[in-house]
């Protein structure tokens, strides 16, 4: 009997049936608006705030340093324009890679329409941007670097400790530099800690872990300055304007606690799976 295979989880995961239960009532009985002062409102709000937790805790972030997004090509749009539009004053330069999904890579290339340089640094025969690249690519004028984590083709995965400790050395040197990471194929699948990647801003996605498209969120350190890029209500601390997807918010912050708690065993089922 022919039966179908699907081998393209980093493409996309079906909805995890736990996940699917916690969204539910979202859609349903408990359908309020966050930003609603009544019960349904705060009913609404409690499940964010917790989902926002669930989401923080994954890249071990404060949850205040949470923004939901509808997916990680907003994430990614709102790191880089959001970053270099409030930081434009400190220079034009940024660096990313060549091997970078579209979602920053089209961000970039529109950037440069706009007047930025942009430098895409090349990967080695491992597919592994050289850490001696990215510091001797660093000019007067950079004011961002965005190299993801992990890579959605190849899978490899970017020395982005070594890129963060680079950044925190200029940036202990007085030089005005951020650093953003794409790690959407990352989270969920090998350990993702913010404080030892050392980044500002982090972008991740839903549907990648067993929630549904349409939602992500991008991680902000706290004291980084960013510039809205949806204008509207004051949601999101006034990062991302816009009423809640609160299902789909539930169900991304179900989703990471599920992944943290099976983080060893999924790591340790890919590694047997590679070649
Ligand atoms: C590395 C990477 N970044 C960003 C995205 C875009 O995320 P989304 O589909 O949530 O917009 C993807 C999706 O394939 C991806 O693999």
């Amino acid at each position: 009997m022919f039966r179908r295979i699907y081998l393209d989880n980093s493409a996309t995961t079906p909805v995890d049936r736990e996940v699917l239960d916690a969204m539910i009532p979202f859609l349903t009985e408990k359908f309020g608006n966050a930003s609603s002062i009544h019960f349904f409102g705060q009913e609404a709000r409690a499940a964010v705030d917790k989902a926002r937790h669930q989401v923080a805790e994954i890249i071990n972030a404060r949850p205040a340093e949470i923004v939901f997004t509808s997916g990680g090509t907003e994430a990614n749009n709102l790191a880089i324009r959001g970053l270099i539009e409030a930081n434009e004053k400190y220079g034009k330069h940024i660096i990313t890679s060549a091997i970078e999904h579209s979602a920053v890579r089209n961000v970039c290339e529109d950037l440069e329409k706009r007047g930025f340089e942009v430098t895409y640094l090349p990967v080695g025969e491992d597919g592994i941007v050289k850490i001696e690249d990215v510091k001797n690519t660093i000019r007067e004028d950079t004011i961002l670097i965005s190299i993801m984590t992990a890579n959605n083709e190849i899978g490899t995965i970017q020395a982005v400790e070594e890129i963060g400790k680079t950044v925190r050395a200029e940036r202990e040197n007085g030089k005005k530099i951020w650093f953003h990471t794409d790690a959407v194929q990352a989270v969920g699948k090998i350990p993702v800690d913010v404080e030892e990647i050392g980044c500002d801003l982090l972008s991740m996605s839903a549907h990648k872990l067993y929630a549904p498209k349409g939602v992500g969120a991008l991680y902000v350190r706290r004291g980084v300055r960013l510039h809205a890029q949806n204008f509207g209500g004051h949601q999101e601390r006034e990062r991302r304007g816009g009423t809640e997807s609160v299902p789909h918010i539930v169900a991304f912050g179900k989703a990471c606690e599920l992944a943290q708690k099976n983080l060893s065993e999924t790591a340790r089922h890919l590694k047997n799976l590679r070649l």
